[in-house]
């Protein structure tokens, strides 16, 4: 099974945890995408949707899934989202599209984090991956140089701004050991809008495909 085939099995087993009725969270990605699609053939049996990104809430539209803006939305019974890696702790590194700030805030609100991944995501230690780093801008030199005394190679995502007109440093060579002590850290540096690393609050439940189908990891 090709990698997009297991991100599509991963985005349509998704769809055995979206209730009736409700309003879901839904991430960004090219896993997103199979299983916002999936949640096309449902559109008329949910409420609609809370959106982690401008493209998402493109593509959700254009399947006639109504999007709410978050402050009208108090709770999500899930949320759906991809990974860059994901660990056996169910932490993750996410940010490779660069809305990691919105997934973070969607993700908050949602009882059950349900991440969608192809195999080459489950990882045994993260940090592969340059770990994503959304900063404002003005910030971004003064960043760096705390992320360098952390112990990371922080590169400058050029021409990348976020939906929050925000820039993204990209932090090579970390391996992370512990990595909810990470996350706290690097949002201590001022300037830091949120990092890529959701740790303090991991997946619940991981829809892993691989060449046998998809696994589930609790
Ligand atoms: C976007 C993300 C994505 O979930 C992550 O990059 C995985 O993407 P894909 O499903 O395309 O492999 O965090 O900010």
């Amino acid at each position: 099974m090709s990698q997009d085939a297991q991100k599509k099995a991963a985005g349509w087993a998704a769809l055995d945890y979206v209730e009736k009725d409700t309003i879901v969270g839904v991430g960004t990605g090219s896993t997103v995408n199979h299983f916002i699609d999936a949640l096309g053939s449902m559109a008329d049996q949910i409420k609609g949707a809370v959106s982690s990104s401008e493209a998402s809430t493109e593509r959700l539209k254009a399947l006639g899934i109504e999007v709410f803006d978050m402050n009208s939305v108090s709770e999500l019974s899930i949320y759906v989202d991809g990974a860059d890696e994901v660990n056996h702790d169910m932490d993750m590194i996410k940010g490779g599209g660069a809305a990691l700030t919105r997934e973070k805030i969607v993700a908050s609100i949602a009882k059950q984090f349900i991440c969608i991944a192809d195999g080459s995501k489950l990882v045994e230690v993260m940090g592969t991956f340059p770990l994503p780093v959304e900063v404002i801008p003005m910030s971004r030199a003064a960043v760096a140089r705390e992320i360098v005394k952390l112990g990371g190679d922080p590169i400058y995502r050029e021409g990348c701004i976020t939906d929050n007109g925000c820039h993204i440093l990209d932090v090579h060579g970390l391996s992370i050991t512990d990595a909810k002590a990470l996350e706290q850290q690097l949002n201590n540096v001022v300037g830091v809008v949120t990092n890529g690393l959701f740790a303090r609050r991991g997946a619940d439940v991981l829809l892993l495909g691989g060449p046998d189908g998809v696994k589930t990891i609790k």
